[in-house]
């Protein structure tokens, strides 16, 4: 592991003499003899064969799916709870499948999953604190790994998998699957077609009352982690697409971040409903904000707040200097308008000059802009699912681009762009707000790629 220092620097700037209160974090020296892994392409896997660690709420959804996923099979299964085990064989069996090599009833049974020598990839579902672990010694073992989010809860989590990701030339992606909902992936295309013009500010959350899954985490290790750890730690579903949009280490790279959070108050306040006992020192505020400053003169808001009673929203606004978009509260596009009339005064009454498209307009847009892979795949997606069907899309991407050698849609950079607000947003809360220099991660590499594409076969 890394040893990785929060370092304040306060540097007068050579030009303008202006006093530099960002923070900045030890990056670590890529080693000797290793290259990036941008762009990786590994020898194409007719069938891929995936071994599963973590068998609870979400891993239980990934063995539904992978009943379905073409070109992939359910090669072992694990988790630390044998009857977790025995659901998993049974959704098998009653998808007409046999019963797979098991490992389950000590902490560390996941290695001799990983040890086998008939698996290609492991696919981690695991709590947060196991991630990196296991990530890291089927990577070291010669697997390619796909992990739940986030995959890595600090930096020196992130590089770990990065130095290991570059040194064995194994893909580690991260299960994000926001990224592939079905307004996401539309709203890209038009972006990528230059509909909202250049694109300055992102917005993205994981807005989500989770007070009805607080029993269901196994060990309690969900809230356990909020009342460890301060910050937004849970900030993939907003980064992911976000990023995307913005072409991050394709062209563009964060840069600077300040976060604020408030009070923690719902949080203390469940654990002693719950429990019959305050706890007293509890970390993560109800709601957090994180907002960050690209290279290219960007921005993106995100937000954390798992406690509050407010609809669910993972935000997905963009604004353009052509156009706008929204998913939450309403799906709605806004574009500049052809003529604006010049002649009359304007009219305080109709605020709503530039409002969204009509309902057809919408529609119209969405169906002639859907992307190509939702083309492809809505319909089989939303018949198995996986809220709503991303959930399918991502594994069936992930196992195409392995089953044809291409590039995955996610690398291990972009894990780490959207993970690192775990600990980077932390940094700043507790040190007032300050700024906070988002590392590159790439360490150089940024620009090599311009613009964020999918990859297909031929
Ligand atoms: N992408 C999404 O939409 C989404 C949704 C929900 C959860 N998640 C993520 O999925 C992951 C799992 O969350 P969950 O809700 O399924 O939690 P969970 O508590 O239901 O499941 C975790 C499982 O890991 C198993 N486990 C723990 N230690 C183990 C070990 N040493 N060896 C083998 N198995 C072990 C537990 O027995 C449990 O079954 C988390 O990273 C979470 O953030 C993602």
């Amino acid at each position: 592991m890394f040893f990785v220092a929060a370092v304040a620097a306060l540097l007068i700037s050579a030009c303008g003499g202006e006093i530099d209160r960002t923070i900045y974090t030890v990056v670590p020296e890529r080693p000797a003899g290793q290259e990036d892994v941008i762009g990786l392409a590994t020898e194409p896997i007719d069938t891929v064969r995936v071994g599963f660690i973590g068998l609870g709420m979400r891993g239980i959804g990934a063995i539904e799916r992978y009943v379905y996923v073409p070109g992939a099979r359910i090669a072992a299964l694990c988790d630390i709870r044998p009857e977790m085990v025995e659901r998993a064989q049974k959704v098998m069996r009653d998808a007409g499948l046999s019963d797979v090599p098991a490992y389950s009833g000590t902490e560390d049974a996941w290695k001799q999953l990983c040890d086998r020598e008939d698996i290609d990839l492991v696919y981690i579902c695991t709590d947060w604190k196991h991630h990196t672990e296991m990530a890291v010694y089927a990577m070291e073992h010669g697997k390619h790994v796909a992990i739940e989010v986030p995959a890595a809860m600090n930096l020196d989590e992130i590089w770990t998998l990065i130095n290991t990701s570059e040194r064995t030339r194994k893909h580690c992606m991260q299960l994000e699957n926001c990224v592939y909902d079905f307004f996401e992936m539309t709203t890209l295309n038009m972006a990528q077609h230059g509909l909202f013009g250049e694109i300055l500010a992102v917005e993205g959350a994981y807005i989500h009352n989770l007070e009805e899954f607080w029993p269901y985490y196994w060990n309690n290790w969900r809230m356990s982690f909020n009342e460890e750890f301060r910050g937004d730690v849970y900030a993939t579903h907003g980064m992911g697409p976000a990023c995307q949009l913005l072409d991050i280490h394709r062209g563009d790279r964060m840069v600077t971040l300040v976060s604020m959070d408030t009070k923690a108050v719902n949080g203390p306040a469940y654990v002693e409903r719950t429990t019959g006992e305050r706890p007293e020192n509890f970390q993560n505020g109800d709601h957090t904000h994180t907002l960050i400053r690209t290279a290219n003169g960007k921005t993106i808001h995100i937000q954390h707040d798992v406690m509050s009673p407010r609809p669910y929203s993972r935000m997905y606004q963009l604004t353009g200097t052509d156009g706008y978009a929204s998913k939450y509260p309403i799906e709605e596009y806004c574009f500049r308008p052809e003529q604006i009339m010049s002649d009359e005064i304007p009219d305080h009454e109709n605020l709503n000059m530039h409002g969204a498209v009509s309902p057809e307009v919408k529609a119209a847009l969405m169906e002639k802009y859907k992307h190509p892979i939702v083309k492809e795949l809505e319909e089989m997606a939303k018949k198995v699912g996986g809220h709503g069907g991303m959930d399918f899309i991502m594994d069936y991407r992930l196992i195409y681009c392995l089953n044809n050698g291409l590039p995955l849609d996610m690398d291990v950079y972009d894990l780490a762009e959207w993970c690192c607000l775990g600990e980077l947003s932390r940094i700043s809360i507790e040190n007032n707000s300050a700024p906070v220099a988002v590392p590159d991660f790439t360490r150089g590499g940024w620009q090599k790629i311009q613009g964020y594409r999918h990859a297909f076969a031929e």
